[in-house]
């Protein structure tokens, strides 16, 4: 009927001044707008809001040092990165699908690997599902177990999409915080001094609690649970029936000779835990995208239900990259040459590092046990300057991650984000730093730090 677009805008204004039809075109408005209104999903309500996009995008525009989101900024190292050179030129029915739960030598090495160290013995086809990252991994579980009005226990701070996934999945979160306890004088913080509260914990648990999501070692805060932490944890989730959802993606950097423990491997804890885990993490590939579920059958047999009907397939390359990436691993587990152990020792020196440097300006560091991050508490700067720019509602460490961003060129990430909306008040003075940077980056930050405290002389 119209042949270019100036016809069809000439025909419109025609029938918005009315020339011809005026009415039917006011109904066809009102129902393209009618129609608008009700294409969100009621299950994505009040969700749409996302913080990072907000300090990534300021990190960009003042060009600050970025040490907010996650991920290493140095390369994977030389075995992985061979791996996936050969899933890319090798076999070329690696450019086709696999088996929709996980590539067979994926699921085999993980199946073998992993059931060393949880002390169980697992089977390829049915206790492992791999995923598009960690992230899959997690939306995965959420939707297979969390039905409507269902309560998960979620323990914080916590890595943010544990709220909206059990949100989406028609759950309710009910939320535990781990407290600081008070540092003597003079005495470093640590994330061990962050701990749970039997009673409270206790008190959280109700017929409708369906899930516990337990993350160790923890983002943001980087506390690794200790056995007796574990044995608490698990001790109510049998007692009330509760299945565990354990992430477990920073297992591997872990720090001062701490270690980490897998629930899954607590007696009595394999028949109600998932397990998560995270090839980017475990070789320094974020981008590659590849996770794991391990678990019970009667369990994983519900996440298949699910994978099977949304991603169905990850892709075949990377997966085959992150098995031959393990074979190797696995021939050197537990030696000095094992990325496992070269990883957090050099990740521990950079912990090190930056936790000296914040120190310089007054940014006290809470020395994480493990993870990619460290948090800072910043109350000296809440008392001295409590009006920087900003809503007035809007909590302290996220106008101060902003300030410090426009006038001191770093980035970090506020750590009220990782808090239930009711508890952000009370956690506004910290802020994240990811850690896990290459030497020219800390040394970057460094410059920053110590321009900074020059500033501070009086
Ligand atoms: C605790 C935690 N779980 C899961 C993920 C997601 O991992 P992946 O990149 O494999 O999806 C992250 C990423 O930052 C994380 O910090």
């Amino acid at each position: 009927m119209f042949r270019n677009a100036a016809a069809i805008s000439l025909h419109l204004v025609g029938l918005l001044q009315g020339k011809k039809a005026g009415a039917s075109v006011t109904r066809h408005l009102h129902q393209t707008f009618t129609m608008a209104k009700q294409m969100q999903a009621r299950r994505l309500k009040g969700l749409d809001y996302n913080p990072w996009v907000e300090y990534a995008r300021l990190a960009t525009e003042y060009d600050a040092v970025n040490l907010g989101q996650g991920f290493p900024d140095f390369a994977p190292p030389d075995f992985a990165l061979e791996a996936f050179q050969h899933a890319v030129s090798g076999d070329l029915m690696l450019n086709q699908y696999t088996k929709a739960f996980g590539y067979p030598p994926l699921t085999k090495i993980l199946a073998s690997f992993f059931g060393k160290l949880l002390g169980h013995e697992l089977d390829p086809l049915t206790n492992v599902l791999v995923t598009v990252g960690a992230y899959g991994a997690l939306f995965t579980a959420f939707q297979a177990l969390v039905d409507e009005g269902d309560e998960v226990i979620i323990i914080e701070p916590f890595f943010d999409c544990y709220e909206p996934m059990t949100l989406m999945a028609g759950g309710r979160p009910v939320f535990v915080s781990l407290k600081p306890s008070p540092t003597r004088d003079g005495e470093l913080n640590s994330s061990s001094n962050w701990r749970l509260d039997p009673d409270e914990l206790a008190s959280k648990f109700t017929p409708h609690t369906k899930a516990l999501v337990l993350n160790t070692p923890n983002n943001p805060l980087g506390k690794v649970f200790s056995q007796t932490e574990l044995e608490l944890v698990a001790s109510l989730c049998q007692q009330h029936n509760v299945v565990c959802i354990s992430d477990e993606v920073y297992q591997w950097l872990v720090f001062d000779g701490c270690q980490h423990i897998s629930i899954a491997s607590l007696p009595g804890m394999w028949e109600r835990t998932l397990t998560i885990g995270s090839a980017g993490k475990t070789f320094s590939a974020t981008g590659w995208k590849v996770g794991w579920v391990l678990g019970p059958d009667h369990l994983m047999k519900h996440l298949r239900t699910v994978h099977q009907n949304s991603i169905y397939h990850c892709p075949t390359q990377t997966q085959a990259a992150v098995a031959e990436s393990f074979e190797k691993e696995q021939l050197c587990f537990g030696q000095p040459s094992s990325y496992f152990v070269q990883l957090p020792r050099a990740m521990q020196r950079s912990r090190d590092y930056m936790a000296r440097s914040l120190q310089s300006v007054g940014l006290m560091p809470v020395l994480p046990q493990g993870s990619y991050f460290l948090i800072t508490d910043i109350s000296g700067f809440k008392s001295k300057m409590p009006d920087l720019p900003g809503a007035a509602n809007e909590p302290y460490d996220r106008r101060f991650v902003k300030w410090m961003i426009k006038n001191k060129g770093l980035a970090a990430i506020p750590v009220s984000i990782f808090f239930s909306l009711s508890h952000q008040k009370d956690f506004d003075h910290y802020i994240r730093f990811c850690f896990v940077k290459d030497e020219s980056t800390l040394k970057a930050m460094d410059e920053k730090l110590q321009k900074w405290k020059e500033e501070l002389r009086p």
